[in-house]
């Protein structure tokens, strides 16, 4: 089954060169929608967009247990900012519980097939739970911040969940990411003035010099063509 023409359909209809216009009209259009947020820049831009226009968009995080302290502290600092309760979604105890017992806390280092395990466990099944019920989802990423997402259209049909997916800010800059937070004072995760562009778990994210790949802390001892944890799988990637 092919879903290019309601794609290109909505590419055609929905402004997709603007993010608080599309954001606005996806809600009004496409019935219950849903951002997630891990609390990255992008994420903070997409979120005071939303909540700055009191649309009703639920907003999760995928708590894996292994976050940061400061993923924690921007989290706790951005829900009273904005007067509102993030969705979160935890992973399962008994699998989390088989999977260290087995394996050992640090189990990511060993494989790619742990890593993989680990980021199924803690992430994709999760997201799974977090999707369920909505017609679509938002999400952060944009083309510059990987080899990965060259290619990233804003309106993506996601195969996995069998959901729209929305890329609003997919041809921001990281420039027009950060004049956007800097001018409306948003609040951000202070990791990235400590050189973390992209910020994931605290074992599996570290920090970059200045001019390196935007995801190079990220996985860093993975290939950066396969560096991705599943919660972004495109149909090419997949098969
Ligand atoms: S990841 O796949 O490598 O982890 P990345 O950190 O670049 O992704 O984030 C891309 C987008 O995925 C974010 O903008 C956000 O929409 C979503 N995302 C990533 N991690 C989480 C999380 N822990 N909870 C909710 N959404 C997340
Ligand atoms: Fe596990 Fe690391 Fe993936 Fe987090 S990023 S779920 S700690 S492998």
């Amino acid at each position: 089954m092919t879903h290019s023409p309601s794609i290109s359909e909505l590419n055609n209809r929905l402004p997709i060169d603007d993010p608080e216009k599309l954001l606005y009209q996806i809600f009004n259009q496409m019935g219950p929608i849903t951002l997630a947020s891990s609390l990255g820049a992008e994420d903070q831009v997409l979120t005071h967009m939303i909540r700055s226009a009191d649309l009703p968009i639920s907003i999760f995080v995928l708590d894996t247990g292994r976050l940061p302290q400061e993923t924690y502290s921007v989290m706790s600092k951005t829900q009273d900012l904005y007067r509102f309760k993030y969705q979160v979604f935890f992973p399962q105890t008994e699998t989390v519980q088989a999977m260290v017992s087995d394996h050992g806390p640090n189990l990511f280092y060993e494989s790619i097939e742990f890593r993989k395990q680990c980021c199924g466990i803690r992430k994709v099944e999760p997201l799974g739970r977090a999707l369920a019920g909505k017609s679509g989802w938002i999400t952060g990423q944009r083309r510059e911040q990987a080899i990965t997402r060259t290619q990233l259209d804003v309106i993506e049909w996601d195969e996995a969940h069998g959901l729209l997916k929305f890329n609003p800010l997919a041809a921001w800059t990281t420039e027009q990411v950060w004049t956007y937070i800097k001018t409306h004072s948003i609040p951000y995760n202070i990791l990235h003035d400590r050189g973390f562009p992209s910020i994931g778990c605290a074992p599996c994210t570290r920090a970059v010099k200045p001019g390196d790949d935007l995801r190079s802390g990220r996985w860093w001892w993975e290939d950066p063509d396969k560096k991705e944890c599943g919660l972004h799988i495109h149909t090419e990637e997949s098969q």
